[in-house]
């Protein structure tokens, strides 16, 4: 018998900032009303990071949670992948200061940044190294604090986005790679640059010396999402071939309840099996898989053997789907 390793989801973490901003919160910073944002996103309030709290800070939360459902000890892990866009510092990678909070001091640590689809991206990118056999465990984080990236005098933007962290431990393990063994299935990451006026943010160490804020075309954004993201669920779909009928739970990164609803449409997938945290984090970029699958996880909707469909779009444009065996 062919022995194959998978990577196995063994636990989930999040964390979300204390402070919760409203739409009425908002509402008195910038020209915007409750009614607005919730019929053209759905989304109801947002986590807000404190002064000095910090992406690796709310990642370190989100890992230990990771680990303590997996029941893993944190020196038993070797790899830690941080999905961001927010870094705490231009260098070093955020997950390396991940790594030290934890006490890991043995394998290795990086960021990954696709914006948006980061998460997507990290878990891909984590999955072919475990498959290698040189690492045995990785964190995988999505970790962000948008609010600080964030124009908060352009109300076209500074609602749509919060700020959290969402980890998961991922294991390799040896199966007979049939399609009811546990593990990511099936991974797709593109991306295309020709669209980056689209969605960017207008600074850097290397163009301005400045962080810059996030600048947006939302309608074009919109209307490259819906396309994009049926577009790789159907590729998914095809190469493993799964009707979407199959998938037991949808997790898709949460920008606008409408996409989602788009979406949905499109490829007839049921509304009861989308995941939606939307309404109350906003979008957190990176994180919102990762605290989608917590939410998931811990309204028990999600159990060992639940097929899961992740799938992502963001800024480049990058945009990917993640399909796994829980
Ligand atoms: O995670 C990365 C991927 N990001 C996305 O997928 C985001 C995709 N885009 C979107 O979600 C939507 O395009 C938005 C929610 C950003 C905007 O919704 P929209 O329906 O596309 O609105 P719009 O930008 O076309 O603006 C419509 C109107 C404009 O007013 P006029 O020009 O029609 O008078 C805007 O000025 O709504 C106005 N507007 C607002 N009004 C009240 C824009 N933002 C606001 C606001 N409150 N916050």
């Amino acid at each position: 018998m062919v022995t194959v390793i998978r990577s196995v989801i063994r636990g989930v973490g999040a964390c979300l900032p204390k402070r919760v901003m409203t739409n009425e919160d908002i509402s008195k910073i910038v020209d915007t009303t409750d009614e607005w944002i919730v019929e053209r996103t759905g989304i109801q309030s947002r986590h807000i990071a404190a002064e000095g709290e910090l992406t690796s800070d709310l990642g370190i939360v989100a890992c230990r949670q990771a680990l303590v459902r997996a029941g893993v000890d944190p020196l038993d892990v070797d790899l830690v992948i941080c999905a961001t866009a927010t870094p705490d510092r231009t260098f070093p990678a955020t997950a390396v200061r991940i790594q030290a909070g934890l006490g890991i001091t043995r394998g290795a640590a990086f960021d990954v940044q696709a914006v948006c689809s980061g998460f997507v991206y990290a878990l891909t990118v984590a999955d072919g190294l475990l498959r290698t056999g040189q690492f045995r465990r990785a964190l995988v984080v999505g970790a962000e604090t948008f609010s600080r990236i964030l124009d908060w005098t352009d109300r076209g933007t500074c609602v749509l986005f919060g700020d959290g962290a969402g980890a998961v431990l991922l294991e390799a393990q040896p199966t007979h790679g049939a399609r009811e063994d546990r593990g990511i299935l099936f991974t797709r990451i593109r991306s295309d640059g020709r669209f980056e006026d689209l969605l960017y943010v207008d600074g850097g160490p290397g163009s301005t010396k400045t962080t810059g804020v996030l600048r947006m075309n939302g309608r074009e954004v919109f209307r490259h999402a819906v396309q994009k993201i049926s577009g790789v669920i159907e590729e998914t779909l095809v190469a493993t071939g799964y009707a979407a009928d199959e998938i037991d739970l949808f997790v898709p990164h949460q920008a606008n309840q409408r996409i989602l609803d788009g979406i949905a449409k499109k490829l007839n997938v049921s509304p009861g099996k989308i995941v939606m945290t939307l309404n109350k984090h906003g979008n957190t970029s990176a994180a919102s898989i990762p605290l989608a699958l917590n939410q998931a996880f811990e309204e028990h909707r999600i159990h060992e053997g639940s097929l899961v469909l992740m799938e992502a779009m963001g800024g480049g444009f990058t945009w990917g789907a993640v399909l796994a065996r829980w």
